[in-house]
């Protein structure tokens, strides 16, 4: 196991890293945040990432998290990515890129792992379900603290819509909706997540998570409902946890 490993969030505005004590759950000196290129190819990403790798001088077991499927190493969709990541061996490129070993995952599983391990999940058994919300809705389910990954709940069909076209952030901000409005969108996305999974515990991330005091009054499930611990740094902490486990 390595103790202090690099963990990579690739988003849609930013690509942020940071090193990450994955014994504690804990961030390690400074985040770094650079721009996602435009166009955000996979190429142009890679470029970005070791770019990050050769600013924290790092050696090691590399996590990344992209916000799309990633099913063994590959980004299966593109929802809010450029479409040239459909398809794409990403584990290979940022392999050779890079020249570190490298694992890469969903952006929700990531803070999902962070928050089970060292946060609001930490010890919880049944069933667990994070929810981030920012541009889009993540979702990160877990079983006894094991995770069923590449639950794509955020295109759950509400009012035959996305769910994350109705109650993401980004359209709380762009439909300018107040707290009460918008949680009244995420509460019928609860009623269908309600009726098909019973979780016994709802998690909410991104960045959001910590104006919670403002919106949490207002959602209702029949699982308790509590905020993230490490809103926007959980995805680094969960994509080092993940890499931390890869054999140098
Ligand atoms: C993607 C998910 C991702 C989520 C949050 C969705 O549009 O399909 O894979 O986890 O956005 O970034």
């Amino acid at each position: 196991m390595n103790k202090i490993t690099l963990g990579i969030d690739i988003g849609g505005s930013g690509i942020k890293g940071a090193l990450v004590d994955t014994a504690k759950g804990e961030i390690v000196g400074e985040r770094v945040r650079l721009d996602t290129p435009n166009p955000s190819t996979p190429e142009n990403c890679a470029q970005v990432v070791r770019e990050l790798v050769e600013h924290f001088k790092y050696a090691g077991p590399l996590g990344v998290t992209f916000p799309a499927v990633v099913q063994h190493g590959v980004t299966l969709t593109a929802a809010n990515v450029d479409k040239s990541w459909i398809d794409c061996d990403a584990q290979t490129l940022l392999q050779n890129v890079t020249t570190c070993p490298v694992i890469v995952l969903n952006d929700a599983d990531a803070a999902g792992i962070a928050e089970m391990t060292f946060g609001a999940g930490q010890g919880v058994m049944g069933t667990v379900a994070m929810f981030t919300f920012g541009t889009g809705i993540g979702s990160a389910f877990f079983i006894d603290g094991v995770l069923f990954p590449n639950t794509e709940f955020g295109h759950l069909l509400i009012r035959g819509k996305d769910a994350e076209k109705r109650a993401s952030a980004k359209v709380k901000e762009d439909k300018d909706l107040k707290w009460k409005q918008w949680a009244k969108r995420v509460n019928e996305f609860f009623v269908e997540i309600d009726k098909l999974f019973t979780p016994d515990l709802i998690i909410i991330g991104g960045g959001i998570s910590k104006k919670f005091e403002k919106f949490g009054k207002y959602l209702e499930s029949n699982a308790d409902i509590v905020p993230a611990k490490f809103l926007n740094d959980a995805g680094i902490i969960g994509a080092a946890m993940a890499a931390s486990q890869l054999s140098k």
